[in-house]
C-alpha cells in the first residue's frame, strides 16, 4: 500500500484564514492587534509544522498493469488476506470491467480469507456436481478443487493433468456464474498454463456477414460434458446435438455490467444453433469458434504459487493446457452467482449511423 503525506483540511483553512485576512486588513489595525495577529499567525504556522509531519493521512492506491493487449491486468499494491477499503474495491471492480481478467501475486490465502475476497463480488456459486457425488473440501463446500493430485487412488479435485478445452463456466444452465476465481496453492514447473479470450473483442471484430448470420440467434449449451472431456453425474452420451440437453442462450449477449455486445458460445462441444439444419449450424460454429479463439484476442497465464486470478465469465472464455501427470497441481477455486443472460440488442441510433 503506497503513502501519500497530505495536510488535513483544518490546517488548510486555518493557514488559508491567517493568510488573506492578515495581508487584507494590517494597515487598519493598531500595532497591538498587529502584535495579536502576528502571534497567531506565527502560532498556526508553529503548530502546522509539527502536526502534519506526524499526522499522515493514508491514501490506500493500488497499481493496475495490463498483461496483454487483449485482456488481463496485473493488480499489484494490495493484500487480500484482510479486509479491504471500499476505496480499493471500487477500483478493482473497475479494472475488472475493463480488464476482464484480474490476477494478484504474491497472495498466500487461507480458504476462509479466499472466501471473503470472492464474497465481495457477489455470492457465492457453490460447485455444480462433481463426478464423485461429494465436495472435495468437506470443511468448505463452496470450494472447488481443480487437481490432477490422487490421494490413496481418489481424485482430490476435478479437470485431471489433460487439456481443458476451451469454454465458458457452466452456460449449461440457465443463470451461468458471472465470475470465478483460481487461487493457485501448488503448479507445475511448467505446462498447465491457463488461457483466456476477449469475446467483446471477438464480437466487434466478427466479419460482417457473420454478424449478420448470428443476429437474433440462440444456441443450445449442452451439460453432458466438462471441459476436460469427462461425463457429468446422471447424464448419457448424446448423438444429436439438437437433442443435447442444456440452456438455450443468445449468441451475442449483452453483459449486465458494461452493457456491452459479447459473444456468447459456450463450448463447442454439442453445440447447436436454434432454427438450422445440423449442417448449417456445424459449419457457422465452426467459424466462430475459429474467430473467437485468435491468438490476439487471448491471454496467457503462467501460475506461480500464490496467484490469484478473478476473471468475468460472461465476456471470457478460457482453457488450460495438459502438463505432467507426475507432478501436481492443486488450486482452490470460488465461483459467483449470476443471473439471467440477455440478448443484446443494437440500439436503433447506432444501426442508423
Ligand atoms: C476452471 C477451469 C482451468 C485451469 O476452473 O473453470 O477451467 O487452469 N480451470 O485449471
Ligand atoms: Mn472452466
Amino acid at each position: 500500500m503506497r503513502q501519500e503525506k497530505r495536510f488535513r483540511p483544518h490546517y488548510f483553512l486555518l493557514t488559508w484564514h491567517a493568510g488573506e485576512h492578515g495581508g487584507g486588513y494590517v494597515f487598519d489595525i493598531t500595532i497591538c492587534q498587529l502584535y495579536i495577529m502576528c502571534i497567531i499567525t506565527a502560532g498556526c504556522y508553529i503548530c502546522t509544522i509539527p502536526l502534519t509531519e506526524k499526522e499522515v493521512v493514508t491514501m490506500p492506491s493500488i497499481t493496475i498493469t495490463p498483461l496483454a493487449p487483449a485482456l488481463g491486468a496485473e493488480v499489484s499494491g494490495v493484500h487480500l488476506h484482510s479486509a479491504l477499503d471500499n476505496a480499493i474495491i471500487t477500483e478493482i471492480k473497475q479494472a475488472w470491467d475493463k480488464f476482464l481478467v484480474l490476477r494478484f501475486r504474491g497472495q498466500s490465502l487461507t480458504d476462509p480469507q479466499l472466501l471473503a475476497f470472492s464474497r465481495l463480488f457477489g455470492e457465492l456459486d457453490p460447485p455444480g456436481p462433481n463426478p464423485y457425488g461429494k465436495p472435495f473440501l468437506e470443511e468448505f463446500p463452496e470450494i472447488n478443487v481443480i487437481s490432477n493430485v490422487k490421494v490413496d487412488g481418489v481424485p482430490i479435485g476435478n479437470l485431471g493433468d489433460g487439456e481443458a478445452v476451451w469454454h465458458c463456466d457452466m452456460t449449461y444452465v440457465a443463470n451461468p456464474p458471472r465470475a470465478a476465481m483460481l487461487h493457485a496453492l501448488d503448479v507445475p514447473p511448467s505446462g498447465g498454463d491457463t488461457f483466456w479470450a476477449n469475446m467483446y473483442l471477438a464480437f466487434e471484430t466478427l466479419p460482417a456477414n457473420l454478424k449478420a448470420k448470428i443476429e437474433g440467434r440462440r444456441a443450445i449449451h449442452d451439460a453432458t460434458y466438462n471441459s476436460a472431456g469427462v461425463m457429468r453425474k446422471g447424464m448419457k452420451d448424446v448423438t444429436d446435438p439438437r437433442e443435447a440437453p442444456g440452456a438455450q442462450h443468445p449468441l451475442v449477449i449483452r453483459h449486465p455490467d458494461t452493457g456491452r455486445a459479447a459473444l456468447f458460445l459456450g463450448r463447442r462441444r454439442n453445440s447447436y444453433i436454434v432454427g438450422m439444419t445440423l449442417e448449417e449450424s456445424n459449419a457457422l460454429l465452426d467459424e466462430l469458434w475459429a474467430h473467437a479463439t485468435k491468438p490476439e484476442f487471448t491471454f496467457r497465464q503462467e501460475w506461480r504459487c500464490d496467484d490469484l486470478i478473478l476473471w468475468d465469465n460472461r465476456c471470457t472464455l478460457h482453457r488450460r493446457d495438459a502438463f505432467d501427470p507426475t507432478v501436481s497441481r492443486i488450486m482452490h477455486r470460488t465461483q459467483i452467482k449470476g443471473g439471467p443472460i440477455e440478448a443484446f440488442q443494437p440500439s436503433p441510433l447506432a444501426e442508423a449511423s
